[in-house]
């Protein structure tokens, strides 16, 4: 399952990227409203540095929606397009998906919305499991049930699980077979955690420096400065102006 970051913060699109975890972004018009800046300059921002970008159209039309869809996709080859899973939403995108433009259908809650999406030939629908969640209905299993009616169908629409809240989200997504799962900057964040990934790490360099302190102490008394005691080591030998110490590697030439 591939990982997009769900904001239009660049900040946190660009710290994902510096991580080299995501394969894209999703953004819909209240993300755009949060981030704060100009549509069309924020959503070509964003696709300097990540491809496959979700922007959404506003219109309420289809044909507005199809001029609007156009000129969103001429903004940047990565963008996507995205369109609402309504009448006039997936007469648009049909439109745009014929012009060879990808198209993300948004606003999907059901097995048979998805089976629209896909019939107007749509790159991506988005099953928003979390709101799914907040009105009491089991989010991830519709996921699982969309990933099972596209394969027994051979469609190959991707599922994009949104509206992740969690980290448990993530997984559910991964096992249930979508093909990509999107998520806030502090869900992404989590997934890196874990206690025992912490205090592994932490021991491994403790362990290092032991052994690395106990090598040079026999090896010259204790006087052997370890790489991140150089510093202070370099200061005290040119206060008592004795030549450095050679290395190993000279010492046995
Ligand atoms: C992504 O494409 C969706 O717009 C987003 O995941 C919705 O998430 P929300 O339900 O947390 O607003």
């Amino acid at each position: 399952m591939k990982l997009f970051l769900d904001t239009a913060i660049y900040e946190e699109i660009q710290q994902a990227v510096s991580w080299g975890v995501i394969d894209g972004v999703t953004t819909n018009p209240t993300l755009i409203a949060k981030a704060g800046h100009d549509h069309e300059e924020q959503v070509k921002r964003i696709c300097q540095i990540i491809g496959n970008v979700s922007a959404e159209v506003v219109s309420e039309k289809a044909d507005d929606m199809i001029v609007e869809g156009r000129r969103l996709a001429a903004w940047h080859k990565n963008v996507i397009v995205k369109v609402p899973l309504t009448t006039e939403g997936l007469a648009a995108g049909k439109v745009l998906a014929g012009e060879g433009i990808r198209i993300n259908v948004t606003l999907c809650f059901s097995v048979n919305q998805a089976l629209l999406a896909a019939a107007i030939g749509a790159y991506i629908v988005s099953p928003f499991a979390g709101r799914l969640d907040d009105i009491n209905e089991d989010g991830m299993r519709v996921v699982a049930d969309i990933v099972a009616a596209y394969r027994q169908q051979e469609i190959k629409t991707k599922v994009l699980a949104a509206s992740i809240r969690n980290p448990m989200h993530v997984t559910q997504a991964a096992l249930a077979g979508a093909d990509i799962g999107t998520m806030p900057f502090g869900v992404l964040k989590m997934l890196f955690l874990h206690p025992l990934t912490e205090a592994g790490q932490k021991k491994f360099l403790e362990d290092y420096r032991q052994a690395r302190a106990a090598s040079g102490s026999k090896a010259d008394g204790g006087t052997r400065a370890q790489p991140d005691e150089r510093g202070e080591y370099r200061k005290t030998q040119e206060a008592k102006s004795v030549p450095p110490v050679r290395s190993e590697a000279a010492a046995k030439r």
